[in-house]
């Protein structure tokens, strides 16, 4: 059977998410996820997707500790991050950079420590290139801050304000995990040729680059801007869009058919940190005029708001550069991708489908 994109096909049986689209409902390890966004950190979190339940105390302090014990960069890693040229965007220095951590002892099995020490890496990775792009110092990280707060502080060089270090924990809780995207596919696909979580994880960065996939929440961004700047009105602006043939950035995705649980979280989260705003209003104005236009001249497609739309909101409101969107829900995603390599090599069968071919024959 031929399904173009593999839609409706199931490629694996898994027990780290469940993603109901019919429902728009969102569960790591049988959790709701709208429950574990209350009060839980990105630690706990990471600790469920990775070992199955969530910890204890002393499980979460140990985890918390190894996590810290890995942060820090090799040599060589410092070098590639100081030589790329400044104009090389941060996703493919993040896929060069992990590639390179590779040099070390990486085989096959995967192992939970690798994913930890790749989960622990990304940050500094990211901080540590933007700033010396930025021309600035880089901040060695802190060995006392929780994982996100950390992040924060290497970016910001100060410790990061509470209310924006929230909202993104939030945000990276809610994308660390969603069952079988095109980027855990990747990764699964690679583990499954007994290679090491390393090339799982550099083949997963690649697929996660795509504005298609991680890399739509700079192009809400731009979407808010064009609206804003432009002389037709919101909704003239979107229907001209989709009459083009543009796709919206931020609504519509392969599993969801109504809204995606993750951007109703993160909306409802934007609404409480910061109250009136210009962005927002704008925001929540072209979410309901595009439902409504997407109904309209996109009838029975079922297009709604995705995860995207208010992560870009939510960026916005906590200031982050438009450039460090897709580098952070990579930086928070690697968590399940290296929860499927671990599944993955517990039962693998190698994935090799076939194609029809439609060509001539001579
Ligand atoms: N704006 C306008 N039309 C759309 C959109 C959109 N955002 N998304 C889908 N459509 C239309 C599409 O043009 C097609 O229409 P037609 O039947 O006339 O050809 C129909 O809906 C079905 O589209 P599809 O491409 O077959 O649907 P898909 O399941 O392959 O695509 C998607 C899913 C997420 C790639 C797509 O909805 C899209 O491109 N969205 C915009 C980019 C975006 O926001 N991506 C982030 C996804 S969420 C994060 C993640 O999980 O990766």
């Amino acid at each position: 059977m031929f399904s173009k994109g593999l839609k409706g096909i199931i490629a694996a049986e898994t027990m780290i998410s469940q993603v109901d689209g019919e429902n728009g409902e969102l569960l790591y390890r049988g959790y709701e996820i709208k429950d574990l966004v209350k009060g839980k950190s990105f630690e706990e979190i990471a600790y469920l997707l990775w070992y199955g339940e969530l910890p204890s105390s002393e499980q979460l302090d140990e985890l918390k500790n190894t996590l810290i014990k890995n942060r820090y960069l090799p040599e060589h890693m410092i070098k590639i991050l100081t030589t790329l040229p400044a104009e090389m965007d941060l996703m493919s220095v993040i896929r060069t950079c992990i590639s390179a951590e590779g040099l070390q002892e990486y085989g096959w099995k995967p192992t939970v420590e690798q994913a930890i020490r790749l989960t622990s890496i990304i940050p500094i990775i990211i901080s540590y290139r933007t700033r010396i792009v930025r021309g600035q110092e880089i901040i060695t990280p802190s060995l006392e801050l929780g994982h996100v707060a950390n992040y924060l502080y290497m970016l910001e060089g100060k410790l990061p304000n509470a209310a924006h270090c929230e909202a993104l924990e939030m945000y990276m809780i809610l994308t660390l995990e969603h069952g079988m995207n095109a980027s855990t596919f990747s990764a699964r696909v690679t583990a499954s040729t007994e290679s090491e979580m390393i090339s799982g994880i550099t083949s997963a960065i690649g697929t996660m680059k795509g504005p298609l996939h991680g890399g739509a929440p700079a192009g809400v961004l731009a979407f808010l801007e064009e609206i804003d700047e432009s002389e037709d009105s919101t909704i003239e602006c979107i229907r001209k869009k989709i009459i083009k043939g543009e796709r919206l950035m931020g609504f519509g995705h392969r599993v969801y058919k109504t809204l995606d649980p993750r951007a109703a979280a993160l909306k409802a989260k934007l609404m409480e940190l910061v109250g009136e705003d210009r962005w927002l209003d704008l925001a929540i104005e072209v979410e309901e005029l595009s439902i409504k236009a997407l109904e309209e001249l996109k009838p029975g497609r079922s297009l709604y708001t995705n995860v995207e739309f208010y992560a870009a909101a939510i960026m916005k409101a906590i200031h982050f550069d438009p450039a460090l969107f897709t580098p952070t829900f990579t930086a928070s995603r690697v968590v399940g991708w290296s929860a499927h390599v671990l599944e993955q090599a517990e039962d693998n069968t190698i994935y090799r489908p076939e194609s029809t071919y439609i060509g001539p024959k001579y």
